[in-house]
């Protein structure tokens, strides 16, 4: 199984980014804990960050054909961007949302995600936590 890992805008800040909300696990950290999980369960795993929302697209679509699922923290663009969940429906492949912080008690701004409804599923609140949970999702899911 191969997976794609795609961090938005900012999350490359993770460790040094509003701990107090985000926790002080680094981007890399993160992403090299996935990497050992999903390799230990078989699957492979790509890591991607962008803070542009143009590059998160054209990479989305560099995955169709080439990736059974993606694990997205689209960061801010949850809360704006129509053009992420078109590039997501039109790739048409599974993908689940995942947040550190629970944007549900936070501002409501944050409380729309343009994302949530066409998602296998959305994790949030758990910090680090959301991640593995994201992939322990994506690792059960039917081929
Ligand atoms: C976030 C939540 C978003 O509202 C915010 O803009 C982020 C990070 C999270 O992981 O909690 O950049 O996606």
């Amino acid at each position: 199984m191969n997976i794609a890992l795609i961090h938005g805008p900012n999350l490359n800040l993770l460790g040094t980014r509003e701990p107090e909300v985000y926790g002080t696990d680094t981007l890399d950290s993160i992403n090299a804990a996935l990497k050992k999980r999903a390799t230990e369960a078989g699957a492979t795993l790509s890591c991607f960050q962008s803070n542009h929302e143009g590059a998160i697209i054209d990479h989305i679509h560099g995955l169709m054909g080439k990736c059974d699922a993606i694990i997205i923290n689209p960061g801010g663009l949850t809360h704006t961007s129509i053009s992420l969940r078109d590039a997501l429906a039109g790739a048409a492949i599974a993908f689940v949302e995942v947040h550190l912080s629970n944007v549900h008690a936070r501002e409501k701004f944050r409380h729309h995600s343009y994302l949530s409804g066409i998602a296998e599923g959305v994790i949030c609140g758990f910090g680090v936590q959301s991640y593995e949970l994201a992939l322990e999702a994506v690792l059960r899911l039917p081929n």
